[in-house]
Formats: C-alpha cells, sequence, structure tokens
C-alpha cells in the first residue's frame, strides 16, 4: 500500500516534520547548508563563484598543509578508510595509542582518549564523570554538546552568567553542600570569541571541590604556548581536571580529545556509552590530526600570522562601527541584534564573494543575533582588503 502522507491517521511525528515552522523558514530563505563545490585554504567555490570563507574553524590554516595532506593519504594507503568498530571491541589501533601519547603530553596531563567527533568528547567528558545527585554548574552559553552531556548525566544543573565568576559563587553558595560537584566552561566560547575568566573560576571550583571540565575546542591552536590552549595561556594546568576540545578546528581534522590524568580517563574508557559504542576515529583523521600537532611545534609562524590576521581583521570590523562582542580570539562575531539585519549583512558579504554563517535566536542570547565569522592564518593582505570591502558595502545595506 503507498504511504499517504494526508491519510486520518497520519503519523504524529510525520505531522511534526510536515508542519515545523522553523524547516519551512530555514528552506525558504535559505542560510544554511550550503554545499561548496571547490575549496583551496580560504578559498571555496559555491554556485560558480569563487568565494573567501570567512567562518571556517581551520584557525592555523593546517587542513591543506602538505604535510598534513601526505600524512592522512599515507594512513589511508597503509590502514584503509575506516576502523570498523568502537575501541574496547575491535577499533583500536596503535596509531589512536600515539595520538593519545603525543596530546597528552603537549597538554601535560598524563592521559587521553580521542574519539570520532569532538561533539562525542565534549559530551562524553561531562557525561561520563558526573551523575545522577551531583551539583553542575554551567556558564549559560556552553555549547549544545556540553549541555547534551549534562542531560545525559542526570545530575542537576545550575546555570551562571556567562563568563562571570561572582555569579558562579552566589550559585554554588546557594546550591547544597553535600553533593559531589562540576564546573562546566569552555576555554575560548566558540560563538563570542570570550576567554574564559580562568584564574576567577578556577580558584572557585577550587574552593568549592568542583572537578572542572573545559571544553577548549576554540582555545586549543590558538592560545598558550605553540597553541597549548587556554589552561597553558593561564598557567592553570594543575587546577582543571579534564580538558576536551575538537580536532576538526586548529588540528584540521575531525575528531575529538579528552585529556586529563590516567585514572580519569580509564574511567571515562569504562563508564562512557559514548566511549563504548562509538566507533573509533579513522585512521586518515589520526594522521591528519597528529600532523598537524606536530607542524603547530615546529613551524610558529601559523600561530604568529593567526593573530597577526586576528588583530587587522578586528580593526576593520571596529573601524566601521561594527559589534564584536569585545572578542578577543579568532573567533569573530559580529552582533547585528535582530535576524532581519543579520540575514542583510549576511547577503550582502555573499554578494561580495565573501562567505559567512549566520547565528540567530535561539542559537544565540536574545537580542545578540550574530554572524560569526573566524579568521585563519591562510587569510592572505589581499583577502584581508576584500574583506574590508565587503564589510563596508554590507554596513551601507542595513
Ligand atoms: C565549543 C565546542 N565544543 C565542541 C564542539 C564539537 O566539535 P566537533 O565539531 O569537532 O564535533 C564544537 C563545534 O563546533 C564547539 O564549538
Amino acid at each position: 500500500m503507498p504511504l499517504s502522507l494526508f491519510s486520518s491517521h497520519r503519523k504524529a511525528v510525520l505531522t511534526r516534520c510536515h508542519e515545523d515552522y522553523s524547516t519551512k523558514m530555514r528552506q525558504r530563505y535559505a542560510p544554511w547548508y550550503h554545499a561548496m563545490d571547490a575549496q583551496q585554504g580560504t578559498s571555496v567555490r559555491l554556485d560558480g563563484r569563487d568565494m573567501i570563507m570567512l567562518s571556517s574553524n581551520d584557525y592555523l590554516g593546517l587542513a591543506f598543509h602538505p604535510k598534513v595532506v601526505e600524512a592522512a593519504q599515507e594512513a589511508i594507503r597503509r590502514w584503509g578508510t575506516s576502523t570498523n568498530g568502537a575501541r574496547p571491541s575491535n577499533g583500536s589501533r596503535s596509531f589512536h595509542l600515539k595520538l593519545e601519547e603525543k596530546l597528552a603530553s603537549f597538554l601535560g596531563r598524563e592521559a587521553c582518549h580521542v574519539h570520532a567527533a569532538g561533539y562525542i568528547s565534549c559530551m562524553s567528558a561531562v557525561a561520563a564523570f558526573a551523575q545522577k545527585g551531583d551539583m553542575i554548574f554551567a556558564d549559560k552559553n556552553v555549547h549544545s554538546c556540553l549541555l547534551d552531556g549534562i542531560k545525559l548525566s542526570l545530575a542537576t544543573v545550575e546555570r551562571f552568567s556567562h563568563n562571570n565568576p561572582a555569579d558562579l559563587r552566589t550559585v554554588i553558595a546557594a546550591s547544597r553542600r553535600d553533593a559531589p560537584r562540576m564546573l562546566v566552561i569552555e576555554g575560548v566560547y566558540s560563538m563570542e570569541g570570550h576567554i574564559a575568566k580562568l584564574p576567577e573560576l578556577a580558584a572557585i571550583a577550587e574552593e568549592s571541590s568542583c572537578f572542572t571540565v573545559l571544553d577548549d575546542a576554540h582555545g586549543f591552536g590558538v592560545l598558550g604556548r605553540q597553541g597549548r590552549g587556554t589552561v597553558d595561556h593561564f598557567g592553570l594546568n594543575d587546577q582543571v581536571e579534564v580538558i576536551c576540545g575538537s580536532l576538526s578546528k586548529s588540528l584540521a581534522s575531525t575528531g575529538g580529545f579528552v585529556a586529563a590524568s590516567r585514572e580519569v580517563i580509564e574511567f571515562l574508557r569504562t563508564h562512557s556509552k559514548q566511549t563504548i559504542f562509538s566507533a573509533a576515529l579513522s585512521p586518515g583523521q589520526a594522521a591528519a590530526a597528529q600532523a598537524a600537532l606536530e607542524v603547530m611545534q615546529t613551524e610558529p609562524e601559523h600561530l604568529e600570522r593567526l593573530w597577526s590576521n586576528t588583530k587587522k581583521y578586528i580593526a576593520i570590523l571596529k573601524g566601521l562601527g561594527l559589534d564584536t562582542w569585545e572578542t578577543e580570539t579568532p573567533a569573530v562575531p559580529i552582533v547585528l541584534g535582530s535576524k532581519e539585519r543579520v540575514y542583510r549583512f549576511w547577503q550582502a558579504l555573499l554578494e561580495k564573494n565573501v562567505f559567512t554563517v549566520l547565528s540567530i535566536v535561539p542559537a544565540v542570547p536574545v537580542g545578540k543575533d550574530l554572524i560569526r565569522t573566524a579568521i585563519s592564518a591562510m587569510h592572505t593582505d589581499e583577502q584581508l582588503a576584500q574583506i574590508a570591502d565587503a564589510m563596508a558595502y554590507a554596513v551601507k545595506k542595513l
């Protein structure tokens, strides 16, 4: 019998999909899911037009680095394309152990575990360690993967104002004292570009016996010595129990990691469902991440260029009177405050061949609708000049 979408006993879930307002709006205005036809570094081709990519998280510009590309190709030749299984069963390979050792040592940790996605790593970095009856204190603006980890843990959560140590203190003071406690924060906030006020937050966590989980997806590769991240930037390695992050940003791959003491990582390997029941990181992706990690340590010019580009870019935006939400990093929002303004601005940039991503409520707080941009070490001076022209044009279209 043919499936009728409009029969009188239509399934409720199908009706939900059919009627969903957000999906209809997304399809009508099509701001997301654009598929590029080609890419070379920060240049992409979209619908037959060459554009500058201004929203990739390839901060150090290593995704096309010859050593990184060659390492991934060689790993695929040697190990095939997939691990075809989870780490505890048939999916573990010696290259996972090598990458984990190198990441742990780079981050000054005893151990590390890598997963096939940063989302899985960060979600499990919370879900594995917190339990029903625990208290979690989480920054209001943490990434969705951390919120999912909190939900999965079944712990009680209290949110504190974004990057606000005084509010964290108040929230902790008002909470139960007898429960195990966890603090969940990011090192660099992905939308805002803010650096966590880690010295103050870590001190409060220490005083109140909070186990701290810090997601450094956007701090790794960007802050600290050779890009060791936010914890290293502040020299607070002994005050943060878990650093989790992504391989898909500065490490020019896909996948994620959780780094901590050996005991903590072994606990994760025993209890984290996402770790136990999901296929292991693939050979090409592990090799790309490992090669990028080596490049980070041997070629400082990428980090230097990233910061020099970041300063030039933020100066361009400020010169045009744009609100960059006081970003301090290469993750640079342009806050425009309403979805209509954001859409106009984004379209104007596209007209000028600059590709960005718009981010609107509920992905950002009310009144903070923004264009999310990110600068890379690979952007050339010529591209920065073209970006400046495009921004000036977009400002006039507001
Ligand atoms: C703060 C943060 N954590 C985790 C992730 C997830 O990483 P991935 O995209 O590698 O799964 C992201 C991705 O955008 C992120 O911004």
